[in-house]
């Protein structure tokens, strides 16, 4: 019998690794990744417990793991702020409630909905610049420059510099959660760590002479009055609000279109009724988030279940593994967009969990029915789908369709 092992190098973690969570959530709930030196949680309750609970903590430099060691001293040598300075995503209270409440104004619920109309006009604008007949890519042409087009404005910056962020951004989320010996890629995570940096250096030096109304200006003056965020930490909160504005709702556009064109019926029945958005956009949060996972530190010795797990050790919760749980979800490896009670935690549980979840439902949703309403019977082209490196935001490279034109 082949021994079961988690292995983020094996193209099937990115391509398809709902068969993998299955086995490992049945044989090996808590399952030691050799490749990954660190903890794998594939059950829901296990993995809504490590993320609530605060003997767990969310600061990767406190692991004591081979690969976050190494991945953060290649990060170092090139000045990406993420490693020196702790955002909100890798701090713990009360840092992190700190550094939380400072941003979240910008995303709460009212705030967000002004952006409908704005949103609805640059989707419509997106797919009217498609110009070949009945022929295009569903995240070249729509999923990555709609989320980028939106944060890019409320951040402040140029969303004609979109071409860089998406390099910068690729090439940083390819190894999150370590380079698993893929040295080129932790190199170009690295370069493109510190270019990022750069840019945002000079736009925090412009808005610092000359204050707008946007996110940046928000964060400057924060620091600026004393509310004790350090200069590392305002330049790794614009950066990450940058790449967690856009490569999570471009691949849950992208895993969305994918997986209703391999369920035809169901796509059949969002195009039919576009009202039934709302439940579509949950269900394919559920079923196809970008996702994978995230990553905690043990800080003192405990168990999960019959395993030990040490001080220092790294945990991967594994919230895609957990939205396909039998004992929380009826008939998990089916799609139905009209799924009710659906308690997905594709945007994490507890202090953590997904600051942008309104604006990214908000621009689901858009993305969605504006699709059902102008692209009518979307097939996918021929042609082999290629993924993008990272184990931890699963999504493919390019979408190629075709549609009744
Ligand atoms: C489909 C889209 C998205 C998904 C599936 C998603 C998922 C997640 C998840 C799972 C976490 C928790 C990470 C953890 O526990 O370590 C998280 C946190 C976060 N997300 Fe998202 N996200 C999405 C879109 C966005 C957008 C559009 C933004 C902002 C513009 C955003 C900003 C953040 C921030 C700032 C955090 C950190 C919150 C904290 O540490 O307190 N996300 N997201």
């Amino acid at each position: 019998m082949v021994t079961l092992q988690y292995d983020p190098a094996l193209l099937e973690a990115r391509s398809d690794p709902f068969p993998l969570y299955r086995r490992l959530r049945e044989e090996d709930p808590v399952h030691w990744s050799k490749a990954l030196d660190a903890w794998v949680l594939t059950r829901y309750d296990d993995v809504v417990a490590v993320l609530r609970d605060k003997r767990f903590s969310a600061d990767r430099a406190r692991a004591r793991n081979r690969l976050a060691r190494e991945a953060m001293a290649t990060a170092e040598e090139h000045g990406q702020p993420a490693a020196r300075a702790n955002t909100m995503l890798s701090s713990d209270p009360p840092e992190h409630t700190r550094l939380r409440l400072l941003i979240s104004r910008a995303f709460l619920p009212n705030a967000v909905e002004k952006l409908r109309p704005h949103i609805n006009d640059i989707a419509n604008e997106l797919l009217d610049a498609c110009d070949e007949p009945g022929r295009m890519d569903i995240l070249l042409d729509y999923a990555y420059p709609l989320p980028t087009i939106v944060i890019a404005e409320l951040m402040g910056v140029p969303a004609e510099d979109r071409a860089k962020f998406k390099r910068w951004s690729d090439d940083i989320v390819a190894t999150l959660g370590g380079g698993y010996g893929r040295p080129e890629l932790a190199e170009r995570a690295a370069q493109s760590g510190g270019e990022i940096s750069d840019y945002f250096r000079e736009v925090i030096a412009a808005r610092r002479r000359e204050p707008k109304e946007d996110l940046v200006s928000v964060l400057v003056a924060a620091a600026d009055q004393g509310d004790d965020l350090s200069e590392g930490q305002l330049l790794a909160t614009c950066v990450v609000a940058l790449i967690a504005g856009n490569e999570t709702t471009r691949n849950l556009i992208g895993n969305g279109m994918l997986a209703l064109m391999r369920n035809p019926e169901q796509l059949e029945k969002l195009w039919d009724d576009p009202s039934l958005v709302v439940s579509a956009v949950e269900e394919l949060l559920r079923y196809a988030g970008p996702v994978q996972c995230t990553a905690r530190v043990a800080t003192e010795d405990l168990a999960i279940g019959d395993k030990a797990i040490k001080k220092g050790q790294v945990v991967f919760p594994m919230v895609a593994a957990a939205n396909r749980d039998p004992a929380h979800f009826r008939d998990p490896e089916e799609l139905d967009i009209s799924r009710q009670n659906n308690h997905h935690v594709a945007f994490g549980s507890g202090i953590h969990s997904c600051l942008g979840q309104p604006l990214a439902r908000l621009e689901a949703h858009i993305a969605f029915s504006t699709l059902a309403r102008r692209i009518p019977d979307p097939r996918l082209a021929n042609g082999a789908l290629e993924w993008a490196p990272s184990f931890i935001l699963r999504g493919l490279k390019s979408l190629p369709i075709t549609f009744a034109a």
